[in-house]
């Protein structure tokens, strides 16, 4: 069928002087908050997505902006020229620039807007701006290479998790993203990397919990979640749970924490877990979808990741896992989000400003 249908186009191209499409180049910028990340597209296809994370904020305990905003200035072009030599090919050869315009840390999006803005009129090629946040949810579109099935899983659920954000949308053929549950307080990530904090361990806290909730045992504490009626979150609450709950060991052990981190990590994993799993499984009760999935760092949780895996199968839908190149914030999500923008004609001018907060 294919094949009659392919013979079929040739022969119009034929008929009209019709040249086949050419293929389209889509370079990605992101620098929302501490990672700078360069990828290049041929049409949905990465060649490459190259990131540059800053080591520089361990130290403080969490992303200095400023120092953050620095470091993209001086991480962004070298990226750009490594890009090009990784994907073989030249500048002049890029069709269009995806950029993130937000959410994110005001003076890194402005440096990877700058950048966007400028190489766009300099190469007088379209500009797209790309929401962070669907950026992590449509890296599922992405394929590694031109054998690869075109993605065709619509509708789905998608449970974002990442260090700002909690949310689940169902995301539709015609790539509508509709939010149907969002945190109303801390975002799962920062649950992970705030108790990380109180139990002394360096940032991001999350995955320093992973490694030391594999020795221990998840069934030790009892943490409390907030229940709502919805498809909402709240992690402040769980924060206070943990601190209370050691507080009150701490009078028969003082050095609990150190005595016993594997279990409290294990104990807190466990609850975000069953937690994530319980609001999805809600949604899935309503919504009739083909497939579910997971994006943002947090997906890079081996107990979500197991757990999500069991609620797909569960519920007889498929669970797509994002490989742990596009958990953590890439390039390659914000090109294939401006690719797909651009091929429904939504382009952005030069006026665009960046914003902290989804609007
Ligand atoms: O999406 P992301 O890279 O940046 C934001 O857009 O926020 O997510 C970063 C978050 C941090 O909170 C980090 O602790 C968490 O992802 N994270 C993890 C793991 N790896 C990264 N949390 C739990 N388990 C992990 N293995
Ligand atoms: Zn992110």
């Amino acid at each position: 069928m294919w094949d009659a249908n392919k013979q079929l186009a040739s022969k119009i191209m034929l008929n009209t002087g019709y040249t086949e499409k050419e293929d389209f180049f889509t370079l990605g910028i992101e620098s929302s908050c501490d990672d700078t990340s360069i990828a290049i597209l041929k049409n949905d296809v990465k060649l490459c997505n190259i990131t540059a994370t800053q080591k520089i904020h361990e130290q403080f305990g969490g992303v200095v902006p400023e120092m953050a905003s620095r470091q993209h200035l001086s991480h962004i072009l070298p990226l750009i020229h490594e890009a090009l030599k990784l994907a073989n090919i030249t500048l002049i050869q890029i069709n269009a620039i995806a950029y993130t315009l937000g959410p994110g840390l005001i003076g890194s999006l402005l440096i990877g807007t700058s950048f966007a803005k400028g190489l766009s009129v300099a190469l007088n090629i379209p500009l797209i701006e790309v929401n962070h946040m669907d950026g992590h949810i449509l890296a599922h579109l992405i394929r590694e290479t031109e054998k690869d099935p075109v993605f065709n899983e619509f509708p789905f659920l998608c449970l974002t998790v990442s260090g700002g954000h909690t949310q689940i949308s169902i995301v539709k053929e015609d790539l509508s993203i509709d939010i149907i549950g969002r945190t109303i307080d801390d975002a799962a990530g920062e649950a992970f990397d705030k108790v990380a904090k109180m139990l002394g361990l360096p940032y991001p806290g999350g995955p320093h919990i992973d490694r030391l909730a594999q020795l221990g045992d998840p069934s030790t504490y009892h943490f409390s979640t907030s229940n709502l009626n919805n498809y909402d979150f709240s992690f402040s609450g769980l924060k206070t749970s943990v601190l209370y709950t050691l507080k009150k060991k701490q009078q028969e052990n003082p050095s609990i924490v150190t005595d016993d981190i594997s279990n409290i990590c294990a104990s807190l994993q466990d609850t975000i877990t069953k937690y994530l799993m319980s609001q999805m499984q809600k949604a899935l009760s309503e919504y009739k979808v083909k497939a579910i999935a997971l994006a943002g760092g947090v997906a890079a949780n081996s107990s979500i990741r197991k757990a999500f895996l069991a609620l797909g199968k569960k519920n007889k839908v498929q669970a797509l896992i994002p490989s742990f190149e596009y958990c953590t914030d890439n390039a390659a999500m914000i090109a294939i989000a401006g690719y797909y923008k651009r091929n429904m004609n939504e382009k952005s001018g030069l006026r665009s400003i960046p914003y902290a907060k989804n609007k």
